[in-house]
C-alpha cells in the first residue's frame, strides 16, 4: 500500500489532502499529522466516505525530530509531504533521513528569528540524502514549484538557452476585507516587507521593499500594479536553467493592502523582534497574525481569479524567441471543489503532484533537488488533469 504522511493541516494542506483523496489509486493511504489534531480529525470526518484513500490522523510537534521519527516509524509512509511552516523544514528532513523516507515541501527553510530564506541549509543535506538513497523535493508549490516546472519545460521544448525569466504572480481576487493575507500571515508579511532582489549576470541586485513597480495586463484578470520581490526560486533557477542573464519575480498588490502594510510597519506591528507585554514576551508579528482573518476562512468570500506564470526570453536555433506559460485559476471554482480559495489551491495541487511523482517513481533520484531538475513532462500532464491547466502565449507583452 502506497502511503503519504502530510504534516500540517492549514490552508495549503487542506487542498493537498482533498486532492490526494481524489487520487486514491496513487494515494492509497494518508496520515494527516499536525500540531492541532482536532483539525486533522475534522478533515478526515469530512472526506471519509467520499474516497477510497484510507485516512489516519495524529498529533505531532514537527519541531521535535524524535517525535517525528517515532510517528514515521509507526506509520511507515513512502513519502512525507511537509505542509507545515518553513521553520519545520530541517527537523522534518532530519526525521526523513533517520527513517529513510522521501521528503517533499513547498517553501524553503527560514530561521524563525531572521526573516531570510535561502536554500543553503537544505542543499547542505544533498550528500546525506544521496547516501540514504532517498529524495528530497524542495519547493513544490506554485511559486516556487510550478514556476520551476514551467522553466524546465520551456527549456526542454522551446529554447536552446533561456536568457531572461520574469515570474509574474497576480492575485486578482477580492475577499472584501480591508486587509488580510491569502496564506499564513506571518510568512506572507515577512516575505513582502523584506528588501526586494533579483539576479543579474550571476549576482544578486538588492532593492528597497516595493521599490520597483510595473503595471501589467493579465489575461483573465485585467491591469494590475505589480512589485518586484525577493523570491526563493530565483536562487535555484539561476543555477539550474542554462543561459540565464537575469531573473526577476513580481507580485501584484492592491493599494489597500499596501497602505495597511505600511501603517502596520510604521507602528512596529510587523516586527519579529520579541517585546515584553504585561510581563510576557511576545513577537509583534505573531500577535498581528492572531488578530488577522485566518486565510483558511477566506474561501467563501473571495471572488476573482489568479494568473501566475513565467515569461521567457532566449534563443532557439540562433533566433530570439519569447514564450509565456501561465495558469489562470478562479477563486470561487476552487471553493466549490475543495472549500478553499485559489492561493491555497494553486499551492496544494502541485504539492500533491510532487508527492505523486515520487510515489509513482516518475521522479526518482537520490539527493536533494529543486523541481526544475526533473523531467517536467509528467508533471505538466498532471497539472492539466488535476485542476491547474496551463496556457501558452508565443507573442507575450514583455515587462521592461
Ligand atoms: N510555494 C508556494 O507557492 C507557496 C504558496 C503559499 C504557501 N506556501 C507554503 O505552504 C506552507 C503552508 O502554508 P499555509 O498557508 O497552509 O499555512 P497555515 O494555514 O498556517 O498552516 C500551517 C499548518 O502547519 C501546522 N504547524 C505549524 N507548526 C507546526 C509544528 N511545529 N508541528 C506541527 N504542525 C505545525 C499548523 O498547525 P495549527 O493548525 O496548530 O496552527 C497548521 O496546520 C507554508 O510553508 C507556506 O510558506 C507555499
Amino acid at each position: 500500500m502506497k502511503k503519504c504522511m502530510i504534516i500540517g493541516c492549514g490552508g495549503v494542506a487542506s487542498v493537498a489532502i482533498h486532492k490526494c483523496c481524489q487520487n486514491s489509486s496513487v494515494f492509497e493511504g494518508i496520515m494527516i499529522a499536525s500540531r492541532t489534531k482536532s483539525k486533522c480529525d475534522a478533515l478526515k470526518a469530512k472526506l471519509e466516505g467520499t474516497t477510497d484513500t484510507v485516512i489516519e490522523t495524529a498529533q505531532v510537534d514537527a519541531d521535535n525530530v524524535d517525535e517525528l521519527v517515532s510517528l514515521i516509524n509507526s506509520y511507515k509512509p513512502n513519502v512525507v509531504l511537509n505542509l507545515a511552516l518553513p521553520y519545520q523544514d530541517l527537523t522534518i528532513m532530519e526525521a526523513c533521513l533517520k527513517t529513510k523516507t522521501h521528503y517533499v515541501d513547498t517553501a524553503n527553510y527560514e530561521p524563525p528569528d531572521t526573516a531570510k530564506f535561502e536554500y543553503k541549509w537544505q542543499w547542505a543535506y544533498k550528500e546525506k540524502f544521496e547516501r540514504a538513497g532517498i529524495t528530497a523535493l524542495l519547493g513544490c508549490g506554485f511559486d516556487p514549484g510550478v514556476t520551476g516546472v514551467f522553466s524546465a519545460y520551456a527549456l526542454k521544448h522551446h529554447f536552446d538557452e533561456i536568457n531572461y525569466i520574469d515570474i509574474l504572480d497576480c492575485n486578482g481576487g477580492d475577499h472584501g476585507y480591508p486587509f488580510a493575507t491569502n496564506f499564513n500571515p506571518e510568512i506572507n508579511i515577512r516575505e513582502v516587507s523584506a528588501k526586494g532582489s533579483f539576479i543579474e549576470n550571476g549576482k544578486w541586485v538588492e532593492t528597497e521593499p516595493m521599490e520597483i513597480k510595473r503595471t501589467y495586463n493579465f489575461k483573465g484578470v485585467g491591469e494590475k500594479d505589480m512589485y518586484l520581490l525577493h523570491h526563493e526560486e530565483l536562487e535555484s533557477l539561476a543555477l539550474n536553467i542554462k543561459g540565464i542573464k537575469r531573473i526577476r519575480f513580481f507580485m501584484t498588490f492592491g493599494q489597500s493592502y499596501l497602505t495597511h502594510l505600511k501603517c502596520l510597519e510604521n507602528v512596529g506591528m510587523t516586527s519579529i523582534k520579541p517585546i515584553m507585554y504585561e510581563g510576557k514576551e511576545i513577537v509583534p508579528l505573531q500577535f498581528l497574525k492572531a488578530v488577522l482573518p485566518d486565510p483558511a476562512t477566506l474561501g467563501p468570500r473571495t471572488v476573482g481569479k489568479t494568473n501566475i506564470g513565467c515569461i521567457f526570453r532566449g534563443k532557439k536555433d540562433g533566433k530570439d524567441k519569447n514564450y509565456y506559460l501561465y495558469n489562470i485559476c478562479d477563486h470561487q471554482e476552487c471553493y466549490k471543489e475543495v472549500g478553499s480559495q485559489a492561493v491555497s489551491y494553486t499551492t496544494g495541487v502541485p504539492a500533491m503532484i510532487g508527492a505523486m511523482m515520487i510515489l509513482t517513481d516518475k521522479w526518482n533520484k537520490s539527493g536533494v533537488y529543486n523541481v526544475e531538475e526533473f523531467d517536467p513532462d509528467p508533471f505538466m500532464e498532471e497539472l492539466n488533469r488535476w485542476g491547474l491547466p496551463w496556457n501558452e502565449d508565443f507573442d507575450p507583452v514583455l515587462v521592461d
